[in-house]
């Protein structure tokens, strides 16, 4: 039977803090060509956040999502296993969702841990990174070869 995953559950306040990190961040953008401000936080297993926000570049392709920032801070500072993001940005009526590039970086550190998709009310849409993205190839694959 396929591997189950479901959201682990965070204590509401560990929540809250965790999306007003990332709409924080979202306050740093660096996004002159496209003007769409993201915010991102992510959540260690020891309960350490890491912020980041989107950074682009006048080269276009050299930009860098908030959430690649947050997670790349992370890891850089010794972290690797996560509990959860929180994704920002300045859509009203849009629950922001990450695009492909960071669905795969979130990826390589587990599929089993929990995405904040949020408005800027703070109202979220929680899912894990299984969900978003199935059937997915991750380090474990690199080792299968014969
Ligand atoms: N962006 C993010 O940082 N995260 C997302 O989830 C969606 C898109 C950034 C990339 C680029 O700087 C700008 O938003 C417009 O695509």
């Amino acid at each position: 039977m396929a591997q189950m995953h479901h959201a682990c559950v965070l204590d509401p306040k560990c929540v809250q803090k965790l999306v007003l990190s990332s709409h924080e961040a979202k306050k740093f953008a660096y996004c002159p060509y496209s003007h769409f401000p993201v915010g991102a936080a992510v959540l260690t297993r020891d309960g350490k956040i890491f912020s980041g926000c989107n950074v682009e570049n006048a080269c276009y392709p050299l930009g860098i999502c908030a959430e690649r920032t947050a997670i790349q801070k992370a890891v850089s500072e010794g972290y690797k296993e996560f509990r959860a993001i929180a994704i920002a940005s300045d859509l009203q009526d849009d629950f922001i969702s990450p695009c492909g590039a960071c669905r795969q970086v979130m990826r390589e550190f587990g599929t089993n841990w929990d995405v904040y998709m949020t408005k800027p009310d703070g109202t979220y849409l929680l899912r894990t990174v299984q969900e978003l993205l199935p059937a997915s190839f991750g380090p474990k694959d690199l080792q299968k070869i014969k």
